[in-house]
């Protein structure tokens, strides 16, 4: 069963039936272009809510983004009757997940709301509402659904926001895990069953870095604690993409390799900033000769016609072995956009990588020094750094990439 409601031209909302008394209701947000405001996203994303309808109790876990609420309460009223949900359980409160919140407690407002303390409080100052009936989670805490069906808490703070939880959902063995193993896109089916996995990969490494690469530690600590609850679930629910039931050890590998800051020794990410295109022609001669050692090479350039997107940038960074990071000295500093590229690439993807900076000026070199301590402070190395008045000649980019690839 798959029933589509329209929402506007943004998108849409998808319900289907997980398993008996669990359905899963996803918005494919088809109309944002910048998650958070910040991360490009072309691909779009989705959020997903799940419902759980247990013999006795009825329990909604999250809500979607506010723009989504009127046809995400349609699809709801489609599977149960709202006024019969006893129970709405948030998970974390950021608001692409709580933005449904005040509407459906309009329509219920018996509903008794768990979450994590500092969740109510985001909750009610977010959105001006009282959560009434409110109860706050623990880790441990069992909610009782009615014959065998239970829900256990897991405390994963900082996975992303402080008030995470992530549940297991008895006797089915479903893991709801929040932002974690989410993934950017909108993908045609609802699972992962038979789905390219190395290839959607990709989407969940772009959304790690750039949402979760900041709390690379928190990763390891909550990946530590799920390997306690490993043989309780076979199935992964997270918040965003696709439902996990054929990967989901992979997922977990993957997230303990990009959480314990691993990278992969053959891989290298250039990126660059070219104002009048010298930087550039470097970045690309560097690029080529990484290429010709025998490194993948991926190759990201801004400049007065284009733009490569900075949340593909962190996606490829966070787990690539070495840097090439080009950029011209503007205003006695670094080009702004490459230190704001540049200050992302250590707080979201540092990982200890070999680095190579690439700078040129006009009348006085200032970049090299600038990027070199942006990029030292999360304890990338960096190898080489080309301070060059004019064009960086081929025998200084051949020292720099030789210098690069020494481990
Ligand atoms: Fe998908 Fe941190 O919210």
């Amino acid at each position: 069963m798959l029933k589509t409601y329209p929402c506007g031209h943004d998108g849409e909302v998808l319900v289907d039936k997980l398993r008996d008394n669990l359905y899963v209701l996803r918005v494919n947000d088809k109309g944002i272009r910048f998650f958070e405001a910040l991360w490009e996203i072309p691909e779009g994303i989705t959020y997903n809510s799940y419902l759980v309808t247990g013999p006795e109790k009825t329990m909604l876990l999250d809500t979607v983004k506010a723009g989504f609420a009127d046809c995400f309460l349609e699809a709801l009223e489609s599977i149960t009757d709202i006024g019969s949900i006893s129970d709405l359980v948030v998970h974390h409160s950021e608001p692409d997940h709580s933005g449904a919140i005040p509407r459906l407690l309009e329509r219920n407002e018996k509903i008794a709301v768990h979450s994590h303390p500092v969740a109510r409080n985001i909750i009610e100052k977010t959105y001006g509402v009282k959560l009434n009936n409110y109860r706050p989670l623990r880790n441990g805490l069992r909610l009782e659904l009615g014959g065998d069906y239970v829900l256990e808490f897991i405390a994963t703070p900082w996975l992303h926001w402080p008030d995470t939880y992530m549940s297991i959902l008895e006797p089915l063995g479903v893991l709801f895990s929040g932002d974690v193993f989410g993934a950017y896109s909108v993908p045609s089916q609802l699972s992962d069953r038979g789905v390219d996995f190395e290839k959607y990969a990709w989407f969940m490494k772009k959304y790690f870095a750039t949402v979760i690469g900041s709390y690379r530690d928190w990763v390891v600590k909550g990946t530590d604690k799920l390997e306690d609850y490993r043989n309780l679930f076979n199935t992964v629910a997270p918040l965003h993409g696709l439902v996990l039931e054929e990967n989901v050890d992979r997922a977990i590998e993957l997230y303990r390799f990009w959480g314990e800051k691993h990278t992969i020794a053959t891989k290298a990410t250039v990126v660059y900033v070219s104002m009048y295109g010298g930087v550039e022609k470097a970045a690309r001669r560097a690029a080529e000769l990484l290429a010709s050692k025998g490194y993948r090479v991926s190759v990201y350039g801004f400049n007065d016609s284009e733009r490569a997107l900075v949340s593909d940038v962190l996606g490829d960074a966070i787990d690539s072995s070495l840097l090439v990071v080009g950029a011209p000295t503007y205003e006695a500093s670094v080009v702004p956009l490459m230190k704001y590229i540049a200050e992302l690439l250590c707080d979201k993807t540092g990982a200890g990588q070999r680095v190579v900076i690439l700078t040129s000026y006009g009348w006085g070199g200032a970049a090299g020094k600038r990027l070199e301590n942006i990029l030292k402070s999360c304890g990338m190395s960096v190898r080489y750094i080309v301070e060059k008045h004019g064009s960086i000649d081929e025998d200084e980019l051949v020292d720099a990439v030789e210098a690069l690839t020494i481990e």
